[in-house]
């Protein structure tokens, strides 16, 4: 009986921790593969759900507020730069609050989720 009740409560334990894990890191092939990739796309996500994510939406699934960024182009690397760093309408301007290397960041989290080709996810940011 008391084994029973320890097994449930390690049950729920692991049910809790795997709902805290729900958001995927970047896919484990390619961390295999290109393991500088993925700790960027691991930096950008952590900074997509602290800046990004309460318009853009958990995992980039847009909650209606802003851009589905799922559909972003994956060869306009200029216009992300652009619209993030400057701002796009409702959109505020990000030049002032993100740090070096944090658009490529980003960039890198926006290629992991969406599958894209490695050159379009690794292409170089241009100043703001
Ligand atoms: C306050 C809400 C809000 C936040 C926070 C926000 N965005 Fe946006 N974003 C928007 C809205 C709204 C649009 C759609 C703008 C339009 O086309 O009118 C948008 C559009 C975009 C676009 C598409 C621009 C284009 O060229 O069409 C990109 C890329 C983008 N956001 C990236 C980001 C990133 C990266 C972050 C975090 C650093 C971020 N956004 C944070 C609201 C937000």
């Amino acid at each position: 009986m008391r084994l029973a009740v320890l097994c449930t409560a390690g049950l729920v334990l692991a049910a809790t921790a795997g709902a805290l894990r729900a958001q995927p890191a970047a896919a484990p092939a390619e961390r295999a593969e290109r393991p500088e990739r993925a700790e960027q796309a691991e930096a950008g996500r952590r900074v997509y759900i602290s800046s990004c994510q309460r318009c853009h939406g958990i995992n980039l699934v847009t909650n209606g507020i802003g851009f589905d960024l799922r559909t972003f182009p994956p060869h306009d690397r200029a216009r992300f730069d652009r619209s993030v760093n400057q701002g796009l309408r409702a959109m505020p301007a990000w030049s002032g609050t993100l740090k070096p290397g944090q658009l490529d960041q980003l960039w890198a989290y926006l290629g992991s989720v969406n599958g894209w080709p490695a050159e379009a996810a690794a292409a170089a940011s241009s100043p703001p």
